[in-house]
């Protein structure tokens, strides 16, 4: 069932625990997500990049893609699609594809734009039942081309962003996209804490989750953040997976070359670490309370 995400995220942060979103890269990606929060009865939030929308032709495609998907599997949990760090103009194209939920990175903006572009967003979203992410600070490293600084969010900003009446906030705190370096020095609980005691019931997101080790993740849901994005984790071990089929020599066995086949191992890797998150986030078992 696709879904706006206000609602499952409203829980999330009532309940104590976080929803993942999970990018998709093409149709192995979406299937194995789409089985596994089925499986393990949880809600989800399918994330796509602008990038990996142009990968896959389109958020139109994608939106059509999902959406038949989410029917032909008889998907019954809370599934929202939603764009990750889009630029306005993007935002406005995942609306007119159809999909449940945005995210409007105006996080390099000053804060006065960002704070009027976000406005507008809030207003399209909400009328036609969409969620809406907003970002302040920035998430550091690199996302399809998203560049960020990595410096962590004013909590005094963060409030202002919130009171425009986004659904979830993102919000800096240290967290890097990709694998973190040896040197990295950690969330900033305190920052996290400050973000948390200005914006209240507003459920917060922590972006770059790949590679932050549990105890830092239960801390952080534990500070009221309700949704964990996750990209490279996955990318990983669908890269590992398929090294290990090719590395055996299996694509030479009989039809191993077959994608049904060749892509499998990856497919289930990737589904393994779904399962895996969505245990750690605590979403496992919450998508009709
Ligand atoms: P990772 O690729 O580090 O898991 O980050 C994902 C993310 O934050 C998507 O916005």
């Amino acid at each position: 069932m696709l879904v706006s995400a206000a609602e499952m995220l409203k829980k999330a942060k009532e309940g104590h625990y976080a929803v993942g979103q999970f990018n998709i890269n093409n149709l192995e990606w979406t299937k194995s997500i789409l089985l596994t929060a089925q499986e393990l009865n949880s809600p989800v939030i399918l994330g796509v990049s602008e990038g990996a929308g142009k990968y896959m032709t389109g958020f139109k495609t994608v939106a059509a893609m999902v959406k038949a998907m989410d029917e032909s599997l008889g998907i019954t949990v809370p599934v929202a699609l939603h764009l990750d760090h889009g630029s306005y103009e993007g935002c406005y194209a995942c609306i007119e594809a159809g999909f449940t939920s945005i995210m409007f990175d105006g996080s390099h903006y000053p804060i006065e734009e960002n704070v009027a572009k976000t406005t507008e967003l809030v207003s399209v979203a909400h009328h036609l039942g969409l969620s809406i992410e907003a970002e302040v600070g920035s998430i550091g490293g690199e996302e399809d081309g998203v560049v960020g600084m990595g410096e962590c969010a004013d909590p005094d900003e963060c409030k202002a962003v919130a009171d425009l009446g986004v659904d979830m906030l993102a919000a800096g705190i240290g967290n890097i996209h990709g694998k973190y370096p040896e040197n990295w020095a950690g969330l900033s609980f305190e920052t996290l804490a400050a973000i948390q005691e200005k914006t209240g019931t507003m459920p917060l997101v922590l972006h770059g989750g790949t590679g932050i080790p549990a105890d830092m993740i239960k801390k952080a849901i534990d500070l009221g953040v309700s949704k964990i994005n996750v990209n490279t984790e996955c990318q990983l071990s669908f890269a590992d997976a398929t090294r290990k089929y090719v590395e055996a020599g299996k694509d030479l066995e009989g039809k191993g070359f077959d994608p049904r086949k060749l892509l499998a191992p990856g497919a289930d890797a990737i589904k393994a670490t779904v399962k895996e998150k969505m245990e750690l986030f605590g979403s496992v078992g919450k998508a009709n309370n």
